[in-house]
């Protein structure tokens, strides 16, 4: 079960508090944040900040680390080098941003979260994402987006976390459908935003196209991020116009 925000304070967004140990994330804007300019290595702090905490008795603001976009496509680059994995990547990360906008939520955060969410997957095919959850906590990354990957591999190599926020929700429901469309590009070469809701949604219907694709943890996903289907292909074939 992974640990919940559970209070918030007066700290700047993007946050993170320390807290006796205890790490409360506090989610919002990144860049621009004072507290995390000319960080070093994030991990290194968190552990100094707990020691100070504990040596003092006190609450400590300490910081966190999510990436720059550019820095998680050289992240993603390094971890992924398969062509399809990186355009799964890519239009994963534009739904998540694109469904971002749309709920008022942190594009950056979300796109992020998007981009990254397969990154160990080329090299642990049978654990993915343990792996990368181990990553991304020994990174400092936010609570948000490790609860989101983990989520995302819902029924798949043993894991059974459901999703419990919003951008955990998004990442279900745009992670495997991100395939279908991509696989009825193959069949029927139009750019993304002249496909019709009714054609995908046959597509989607149909068990043996893209057969391997999951189509539970989709409708899960648009169950648990209050969207219909047909609206969300709708958002998709707008979200992916730019490709
Ligand atoms: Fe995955
Ligand atoms: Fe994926």
């Amino acid at each position: 079960m992974r640990s919940q925000p559970r209070e918030y304070t007066t700290a700047p967004r993007g946050a993170i508090l320390i807290s006796y140990g205890k790490t409360i994330y506090r989610s919002g804007k990144y860049e621009n944040n004072p507290l995390t300019k000319n960080k070093k290595t994030p991990r290194k702090k968190t552990r100094d900040a707990r020691q100070e905490g504990d040596k003092e008795g006190k609450e400590i603001i300490t910081l966190m680390a999510l990436p720059s976009r550019e820095q998680a496509q050289t992240l993603l680059e390094k971890h992924v080098k398969d062509e399809y994995q990186r355009c799964h990547a890519r239009m994963v990360a534009l739904a998540m941003e694109g469904y971002a906008k749309l709920f008022n939520e942190d594009a950056d955060l979300w796109y992020i979260t998007g981009l990254l969410h397969d990154i160990d997957f080329e090299e642990h095919p049978d654990a993915h994402p343990a792996p990368s959850l181990k990553w991304f906590a020994e990174w400092g990354y936010p609570q948000d987006l490790i609860h989101a990957v983990e989520a995302h591999a819902h029924g798949y190599n043993g894991f059974v976390t459901l999703p419990e926020t919003r951008l955990a929700a998004a990442l279900l429901a745009c992670d495997e459908i991100s395939g279908i469309f991509y696989a009825y590009q193959k069949i029927n070469p139009i750019p993304y935003n002249q496909m019709k809701v009714s054609s995908l949604k046959k597509r989607l219907n149909e068990k043996s196209f893209a057969a391997k694709i999951n189509r539970d943890t989709i409708y899960l996903g648009c169950e648990k991020l209050g969207v219909d289907i047909d609206a969300h292909l709708t958002n998709l074939i707008s979200f992916f116009s730019i490709l």
